[in-house]
């Protein structure tokens, strides 16, 4: 049942022209289908059958050049055999109906509030008609659609319209998975945009009637992402229109179509009253991401899905440049690599390890990863660490003159390397191959003014590949003298052995080393340092990123002995803390960042990475008593540190006034924990935005307070789902450990509890997923409330129930009775009967079957 890359073979056809006529109605959509095709002589041209892709289409015709066929279609498609197929070109006409009110799968065409939308990466399309659905078959795409919704959209630019149709032509040739068509009664925030050449781009951000005032921040995201590609990419928007839909029921964060995105309304809805500072900065980055893979995806797009981190590690590499140019690339890099962390590692040290570009799947919507998409943008970065900015650049632009309009592949992409600098990647390119999250073990010597810095490398095993050879590191390191001045500035080390060592002369005085600078490889540093060592870096480095690594790796040492040795929070960590949070020259987002205790989660992966078994009751517990410390020792500074960091003035989303929040926030988190919640029951009622409401309220939820102001916030704000999806997931990531399968059941039993809108069901069973110790506890409730609502929604929509089964992903790190239930659970799920393959494949996998 597996795909894999090494049976790659290119199409037997290709398809020159598509011409769609889609009359919509709710239960039986009609589609009807013109291909204009010819045998491709890259499979030494004709006298092959033609298969087409097609997954619960009711055929109706069938045509070849006019002639009607008797059709043989089958669960997963059509052949034609060759023998009713003429030698050279030929138009094959089909036509199907499908049922897009009873898509609850959220993939093919379906219905949302009443609107009709699609959803086609990566294999959604062959749900829409019979078509070769893969990425290698591009084409020229004209669309019809008849329906009686005012607003009928599909991709490129529109050629006519009339009442109750429209047609649409895309010039530029695409893949199937970037097909869209939305249809509703929606209402446009409109703006206008002229390219650096001279094109004017009419932008449509498309919502429903009452949701246009909260378009205005996407808007400005869009328009300065355009921008920015101009300037920095030199990449221009190449269509008369883009357009960009927003939709409540979506499986993921937003999806790239050509000229028409669409997108989950929480990643475009944006008002200070509705969204977080974070809600801005994820809007900010998502709009830019899909307008990024215009170029990065869509106009150079993958030759199959094994591609796939081509264009998302490309295009996530994109989003976090832009989001660093636009607010801080200091604290950017230290969220990304929060991130990383969490997700990524915590995937590549577990049984569902793959490699950034993967050999085989079954399903692939379960490898839309943060493998893929996170470490494949570390991959990237690493690369230009090593060949240097310039060379980048010289890279990009030979990358996109030479593979526009084409399905490109890894290999494509490491050669513009390779040629613009003659460097052979072929070590670096297991990066690509081999999974697993490399362990870089660092020893220093100082003698007669030479210092030595010696590294060692670990390439631990994964699923299916037990030895793998040594990576290419690119590390990052700079030298502090014994004041604190830089003796050595940043120099990156190029490691490419299993072993290796790097001499620096000439220094008066031993010095500390900065190693790793700006997080420069995804590997686990291992280095034994002083915490009075790592106090100095915290107070002294110049590197943003290795600074709050310094008090980071400070406070983690702190709660792993916290946790194995019941040991309390001495000075040095405290006097540190103290320090950077009432220092006022540092910007006030990366104290916030510093004052972010290290979750639990991140604790287990790291206590178990260096030999220990995570216990979630005791990392829970002492993470709550170093809070508890920290409150204790800050308490005299907090009210006089809130106070000045107070914005007058209207809300502005901006970086330096979220920053500005943030610390504040923490600062009043920290507060509650001395004052009973006083301070934060007056910032819930004075709130006049959504950052300072959750804020405060969560501050008094993490104290066991807060049930009046979450009855308020409920009242409040009862008729706005995305708003809604906050006040569920509150209350469970707060809840108390043995409190957090309560406290869940009770939460699915509300009537808004709508477990079939993806983001509702995220909110509750994802929070209860997200709550480390309260998922972990006791006898096993929370794995079979989870396992059991996985089940419920698998029939319906097996990619988001396949996506979230990953709650699971971490069971080997825990102790044998633990590891048990898991299996357990998962073995219940396996032996399901009807299960999905999505979810099939995941449940083997974290199983450990190969
Ligand atoms: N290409 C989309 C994006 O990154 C995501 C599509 C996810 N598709 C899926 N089947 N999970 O921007
Ligand atoms: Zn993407």
């Amino acid at each position: 049942l597996a795909i894999r890359l090494a049976d790659y073979q290119p199409y037997t056809h290709l398809v020159d022209q598509v011409s769609l006529t889609f009359r919509l109605a709710p239960t039986a959509t009609r589609v009807k289908a013109r291909l204009d095709l010819r045998p491709n002589p890259a499979r030494g041209g004709g006298g092959h059958d033609l298969r087409l892709d097609g997954e619960g289409l009711r055929l109706l015709a069938l045509a070849v050049d006019g002639r009607a066929l008797a059709a043989r279609s089958d669960a997963t498609g059509l052949t034609i055999s060759a023998a009713d197929l003429p030698d050279g070109p030929f138009v094959l006409e089909t036509e199907v109906e499908i049922a897009p009110e009873g898509n609850t799968a959220l993939e093919g065409l379906y219905m949302s509030n009443g609107m009709y939308c699609t959803q086609c990466e990566a294999e959604g399309f062959r749900k829409i008609t019979f078509y070769p659905d893969r990425p290698d078959v591009m084409a020229r795409f004209r669309v019809r659609v008849e329906g009686d919704l005012p607003v009928l959209l599909s991709n490129g630019n529109p050629v006519a319209q009339g009442p109750g149709w429209a047609e649409w032509d895309d010039p530029w040739p695409k893949p199937a998975y970037l097909f869209a068509l939305v249809a509703g009664n929606l209402r446009a925030h409109s703006a206008p945009f002229r390219t650096k050449s001279g094109r004017d781009v009419a932008l449509n951000i498309w919502v429903r009637p009452g949701d246009e005032g909260r378009c205005a921040y996407a808007m400005d995201s869009l328009i300065r992402s355009m921008l920015w590609d101009e300037q920095v990419y030199g990449r221009e928007y190449d269509l008369d229109v883009f357009n960009i839909v927003a939709v409540d029921d979506f499986n993921m964060g937003a999806m790239e179509n050509k000229g028409l995105n669409i997108f989950n309304s929480k990643f475009v809805l944006a008002s200070p009253e509705t969204a977080t500072d974070d809600d801005f900065a994820r809007i900010e980055a998502i709009i830019a991401h899909e307008y990024f893979h215009n170029w990065t995806g869509n106009r150079i797009t993958c030759r199959d899905w094994f591609q796939l981190c081509l264009k998302e590690g490309l295009t996530v590499y994109r989003d976090q440049q832009f989001s660093g140019d636009m607010r801080s690339h200091a604290v950017k890099r230290i969220e990304d690599v929060l991130m990383l962390r969490a997700r990524q590692f915590r995937e590549d040290q577990g049984p569902l390890a793959h490699a950034v570009r993967p050999e085989s799947y079954v399903e692939i919507n379960n490898f839309y990863t943060a493998t893929i998409y996170e470490k494949g943008a570390e991959v990237i970065g690493m690369l230009r660490r090593l060949v240097g900015d310039d060379a980048y650049a010289r890279a990009l632009d030979l990358y996109f003159d030479r593979h526009d309009g084409e399905a490109a592949t890894i290999e494509d992409w490491l050669a513009v390397f390779e040629e613009t600098t003659g460097r052979d990647l072929a070590q670096f390119k297991r990066w690509y191959t081999e999974a697993g999250t490399p362990r870089l073990r660092m020893t220093d010597d100082f003698k007669d003014g030479s210092y030595t810095l010696h590294f060692e490398q670990e390439n631990p095993a994964t699923p299916g590949q037990p030895v793998k050879g040594a990576k290419v590191l690119p590390i990052a390191v700079g030298l502090l003298g014994p004041n604190g001045d830089e003796v050595v500035p940043t120099t990156v080390l190029e490691m490419t052995e299993p072993r290796q060592s790097f001499r620096f002369d000439g220094l008066p005085a031993r010095p500390l080393a900065s190693v790793l600078r700006g997080f420069s490889a995804p590997v686990v540093l291992i280095r034994d340092l002083r915490p009075e060592d790592r106090a100095f870096l915290l107070a002294h480095d110049t590197d943003p990123f290795n600074k709050w690594e310094a008090g980071r790796a400070l406070a983690k040492d702190l709660l792993a002995r916290m946790v194995v040795t019941g040991a309390q929070p001495g000075p040095d960590w405290l006097d540190a803390l103290e320090r950077v949070t009432l220092d006022d020259s540092l910007d006030p987002a990366f104290r916030a960042l510093c004052l972010r205790l290290p979750s639990d989660d991140d604790m287990a992966q790291t206590l178990h990475a260096s030999g220990h078994v995570p216990d979630p009751a005791a990392i829970y517990a002492a993470r709550r008593r170093m809070g508890a410390a920290l409150a204790q020792r800050l308490a005299a500074g907090l009210p006089g540190l809130i106070a000045s960091l107070a914005e007058p003035g209207p809300f502005t989303p901006d970086a330096r006034a979220a920053g500005r929040r943030a610390l504040r926030l923490a600062a009043l988190a920290l507060l509650s924990r001395v004052d009973g919640g006083a301070a934060a029951r007056a910032a819930f009622a004075g709130a006049d935005n959504m950052t300072e409401e959750v804020g405060a309220l969560s501050c008094l939820l993490d104290i066991g307070e807060g049930q009046a102001e979450l009855a308020r916030f409920e009242a409040r704000w009862r008729a706005d789902r995305n708003v809604m999806d906050k006040w569920f997931a509150l209350q469970i990531a707060y809840a108390a450990p043995e409190r957090a399968a309560d406290v869940t059941r009770a939460l699915t039993a509300h009537p808004d509890f709508d477990w079939k809108n993806p983001n509702r069901f995220r909110s509750v069973i994802g929070a209860l997923a997200g709550n480390h110790a309260g998922f972990h506890h006791g006898e096993g409730a929370s794995y079979a409330l989870v396992a059991d609502w996985l089940l419920r929604l698998d029939p319906l929509n097996p990619q988001t129930a396949a996506r979230m089964s990953t709650a699971f992903e971490t069971w080997p790190r825990y102790d044998a009775d633990r590891q048990g239930m898991v299996r357990a659970v998962l073995e219940r799920i396996l032996a399901t009967e009807g299960l999905s393959r999505d979810m099939r494949e995941m449940a083997g996998r974290m199983l450990g079957e190969p």
